[in-house]
This record gives structure tokens, C-alpha cells and sequence, in this order.
């Protein structure tokens, strides 16, 4: 069968799959967290493996897949449509990085992002005359947030704002997100929360925050990065198995 972004059968999927944006990450966290892991799509680059969750714990065995978003609410938006549509998938995890902007907010913490601001129009077009609300999944939330803890830094779990631009900043934008607690920016979590609402599906982000736009912080090591990513994806699969 096949769709015209992803090569692969509709039994090729997991129910859940975890969604980073980088295909390289995709490909690491297959050898990392899975067995029996095969390629089971790489259309434009965007490589999808499935194999069983192989950490240890309770969901040790579990089938899961792990495909790439690319960058972006558009290309996420393709994706995920794709897979809740076609390929049997019931939960889509992004396993991403934002860039922090509460004061609260730490370089190395964690964000399970709750709701999603956006700048985007993709879901102003969705219920004609109505601001459309991204939300994540209540229950893969929660489990996110209860496997919160053995992680170096802290987690939180609230608002975010997905933005469209990465380079260009709206002036006093920043301040006023700050202002009313948003934790931090990334650019796919609220297109991915409405396509689930559109499927009936569940979503949820968990970020690691790689930088702060209003504070200074010192840089993390290529280690700490890595160790800190590893406590964000523990709580991405306790969500994706939710
Ligand atoms: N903007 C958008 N996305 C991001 C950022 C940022 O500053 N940092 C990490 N992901």
C-alpha cells in the first residue's frame, strides 16, 4: 500500500510511535530503545523504524515505531495525518527540543507540553469563528509526568508555544509569553495536537530544552545533552504506552 509520504504496509506500525524531528535521532533511538528494529519507511529521508520497547521495566516487548517529523507544523502535519489515518497508529509522542522561555525554565529540563500556543493558522482553520484549544492527551500526560524524576534536571509540565519562524521574532513577544507562563517555544506540538483531535487520537510533546531565549544559561556538554535527552525519552515511551 504505501501513502505519498511514508513507503510501508499498514501492519508495519506500532499504535504508538515516538516522533523526533531529526531522522538521524530517529535512527539512533531505534538502535538505542528498540529490538528487532527494521526500517520500515525512508521516503524524502524521513525514516520510520519498528521494532519492541527493549528498556527494562514493564513495557519491556511492547511494539513500538519510531519515525521522524522533519521540522515544522506543515511537515509534523503531514505525518501524523498519514499515520492516525492509514496506519493504525492510536498515540504519536514528539521527542523533541525548545528553546526555554519561563524564568522557572532550565537548560537540560524537561517539558511535557499540556497546551500549545501558536502562531500558526493551521487550526484557526479547523471550526470556523473559534480559536482552536491544542491540548495533549490527559492520560499520556499524566504518565509522562509520573515518570518524572530520575532525570538530572527538573521536569515541568504546562504551555508552549509552537511558532512558525525560528529566526524571525515578533518585538515584545518573547516578554509578554514569559509574562503569562508559557515554558517554551518549539515549532510542531500544536499542529500534532490537532490532527489527533481531528482522529480521535492522542498526542503529547516532551522537549528537552537545549537553550533560553531570556536568560542566560551555561551550554551543556554533547554528554549532558545526551543524558539529559535520555530522561525526556523515558518519559516519552512511559507516555507512548499510556
Ligand atoms: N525556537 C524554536 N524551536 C526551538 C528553539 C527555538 O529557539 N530551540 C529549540 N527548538
Amino acid at each position: 500500500m504505501g501513502t505519498p509520504h511514508i513507503a510501508a504496509e499498514a501492519k508495519d506500525f506500532a499504535p504508538a510511535v515516538l516522533m523526533p524531528g531529526d531522522p538521524k535521532r530517529a535512527e539512533r533511538m531505534a538502535g538505542a530503545i528498540l529490538a528487532q528494529a527494521r526500517l520500515v519507511t525512508d521516503v524524502r529521508g524521513i525514516l520510520g523504524f519498528t521494532g519492541v520497547y527493549a528498556g527494562e521495566g514493564e513495557h519491556q516487548g511492547k511494539p513500538l515505531s519510531i519515525m521522524a517529523s522533519g521540522m515544522g507544523m506543515p511537515s509534523i502535519g503531514i505525518y501524523a495525518t498519514e499515520l492516525f489515518r492509514f496506519f493504525g497508529v492510536e498515540r504519536i509522542v514528539r521527542v523533541g527540543t525548545a528553546g526555554g522561555i519561563s524564568p522557572k525554565v532550565d537548560v537540560g529540563d524537561a517539558i511535557i507540553g499540556v497546551g500549545a500556543h501558536t502562531t500558526s493558522s493551521m487550526n484557526e482553520l479547523r471550526i470556523p469563528g473559534t480559536h482552536f484549544s491544542a491540548v495533549a492527551d490527559l492520560a499520556m500526560a499524566a504518565a509522562a509526568l509520573a515518570a518524572a524524576g530520575g532525570g538530572r534536571g527538573k521536569t515541568h509540565a504546562g504551555a508552549i508555544i509552537s511558532s512558525d519562524h525560528f529566526y524571525f521574532k515578533i518585538p515584545g513577544q518573547l516578554e509578554a509569553m514569559a509574562a503569562h507562563g508559557v515554558l517554551g517555544v518549539e515549532m510542531e506540538a500544536a499542529c500534532l495536537y490537532g490532527v489527533a483531535a481531528e482522529h480521535g487520537k492522542g498526542a503529547l510533546a516532551v522537549l528537552t530544552v537545549s537553550d533560553h531565549l531570556t536568560k542566560q544559561g551555561a551550554d551543556m556538554t554533547a554528554e549532558e545533552r545526551e543524558t539529559v535527552f535520555q530522561g525526556a525519552l523515558s518519559l516519552a515511551v512511559a507516555a507512548a504506552f499510556a
